[in-house]
């Protein structure tokens, strides 16, 4: 169902592109759309260096950008974590025809983009970058964000922008889209290109996933595998295989809906793993008590797959 849905919202795209104002900014004004409708703001990256954003930045180019503030303790995290693995699939097109922003939205200095990088390992090519906020609201708005309020930094549009300036096609997605499908937007609808990385059937079929459809594995393919595998080693965060049993139900429940609060309360179980993990915090991602019981659940039925597989391990 997920690939035919996906497939379908291309196709509707790819006939009409120009039909959803939100898909496509300035969809009305095509012809002079390129240099005039967006502009050349400064922006700094990570290293300093000014760049321009219509020149320098987005100019004829197949791009993905996001808005974050680098001490987001929500969705941010999962933003960077799910762009992160896009990175991770596009290998060495990422830089050369495929480019990647991370904008701040709260005027970080380009130190404090550094230490976020830093934080979520993330590897070259992949640019953060830093303007005023009034500048940078601009800038969301142009790429047709909604931003209520510039103030709100909590509230702030986590929506991942894809887009072709060349063919002026951009698309929205949110920060639980998986990042095989921004990787096969990115190649082959927006690049028009083959892409390199295999369907995602294919590899959830090979991890034994393709028939369970249940609300915790779905809960935990959009909210936590960017940073967590349950037995395929760790990825941004600890890989969580038997972590059902060794934990205090309790513990383990609370630490799902609130680590935030946790860090803050100084739960030393929290601040041990924060000491093995960069000290990226886990983000609070607002799931309910039922939705928490449906991800834990998730997680003990895949431990008794996986006891009772035969042992051929990854
Ligand atoms: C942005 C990355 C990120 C996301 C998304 C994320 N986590 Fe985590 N998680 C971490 C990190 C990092 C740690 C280690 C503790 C720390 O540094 O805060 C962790 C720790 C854990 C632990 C404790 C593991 C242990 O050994 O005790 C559990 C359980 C856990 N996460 C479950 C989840 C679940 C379930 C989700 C999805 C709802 C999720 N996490 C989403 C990064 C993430």
């Amino acid at each position: 169902m997920k690939p035919f849905a996906f497939f379908l919202a291309i196709a509707l795209l790819a006939f009409a592109p120009v039909a959803d104002a939100q898909q496509t900014p300035a969809s009305q004004s095509r012809p002079q759309y390129h240099g005039d409708y967006f502009p050349n703001t400064i922006l700094h990256d990570q290293d300093g260096r000014a760049v321009r954003f219509y020149d320098d930045l987005i100019r004829d180019k197949v791009v993905a950008i996001n808005f974050v503030y680098t001490t987001c303790t929500d969705i941010c995290p999962l933003d960077t974590a799910q762009l992160r693995r896009v990175q991770q699939l596009l290998g060495d097109r990422l830089g050369r025809d495929i480019f990647m922003y991370t904008i701040s939205i709260n005027g970080d200095s380009p130190e404090a983009l550094r230490r976020f990088m830093r934080t979520y390992d993330v590897g070259p090519n992949w640019r953060f970058l830093t303007a005023p906020q009034a500048d940078v609201t601009r800038l969301q708005r142009l790429l047709g964000l909604r931003v209520d309020d510039p103030n709100d930094l909590r509230g702030h549009n986590t929506s991942i922008v894809l887009g072709n300036e060349r063919t002026a096609q951009w698309i929205k997605r949110s920060a639980y889209e998986s990042p095989q499908n921004l990787v096969e937007l990115l190649t082959v609808f927006l690049q028009n290109s083959a892409p390199n990385a295999p369907r995602r059937s294919q590899s959830y079929a090979a991890a034994g996933l393709i028939a369970d459809n249940s609300r915790g594995a779905y809960l935990f393919r959009t909210r936590c595998q960017s940073c967590h595998s349950i037995g395929e080693g760790d990825r941004l965060g600890p890989d969580l295989a038997g972590v059902a049993a060794s934990r205090p139900p309790a513990w383990l429940s609370r630490w799902i809906r609130e680590p935030d609060r946790m860090i803050a309360e100084r739960d030393p179980s929290a601040l041990a793993m924060m000491a093995r993990y960069r000290n990226l915090p886990m983000p609070n991602l607002g799931l309910s008590e039922a939705e928490t019981a449906d991800l834990i659940e998730h997680l003990r039925t895949q431990d008794q797959r996986r006891a009772a597989a035969p042992a051929h391990g990854h």
